[in-house]
């Protein structure tokens, strides 16, 4: 009997152990080398800040927040405010790959208004 309990607590243990490591792994997102070094091929001018500041909050305030603010959804993983210095040091190519792709829920936008005709970049 004693023997047994010995196992049960092993067994919770690498239970334990994996549940953690599962959720380290999560955090990191593979990032082809191809897609993290494309640079955005849009005119950062007016128009376009305009059409993403419209399409910024018609899909993603919901769960991002206003950028800033820090006023995001809380969930796990937590969405992140798009304004944080993380956020921003990435490459326009890995932001690019994360909205394109998706991840949990976050959801995938393939498209995210016909000028950006993100799908056939
Ligand atoms: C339903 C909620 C939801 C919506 C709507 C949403 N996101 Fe997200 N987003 C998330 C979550 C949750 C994560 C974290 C996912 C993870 O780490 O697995 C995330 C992660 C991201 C990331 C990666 C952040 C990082 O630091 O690596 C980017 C970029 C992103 N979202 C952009 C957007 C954009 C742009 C939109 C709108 C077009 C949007 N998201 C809409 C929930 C959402």
């Amino acid at each position: 009997m004693k023997n047994n309990k010995g196992y049960h607590i092993i067994i919770l243990f690498c239970l334990c152990f994996l549940a953690v490591a599962n959720l380290n792994a999560q955090s990191d997102w593979q990032i082809p080398l191809e897609a993290n070094e494309k640079l955005s091929p849009f005119l950062f001018d007016d128009d376009m800040v305009l059409e993403g500041r419209v399409a910024y909050e018609n899909s993603c305030t919901s769960c991002h927040g206003t950028p800033g603010q820090d006023n995001f959804t809380p969930m796990s993983p937590p969405p992140g405010d798009p304004a944080s210095e993380q956020f921003q040091a990435q490459s326009d190519g890995s932001v690019f790959y994360k909205i394109k792709t998706g991840r949990g829920t976050m959801p995938k936008f393939a498209e995210l208004s016909p000028m950006m005709n993100c799908g056939t970049l």
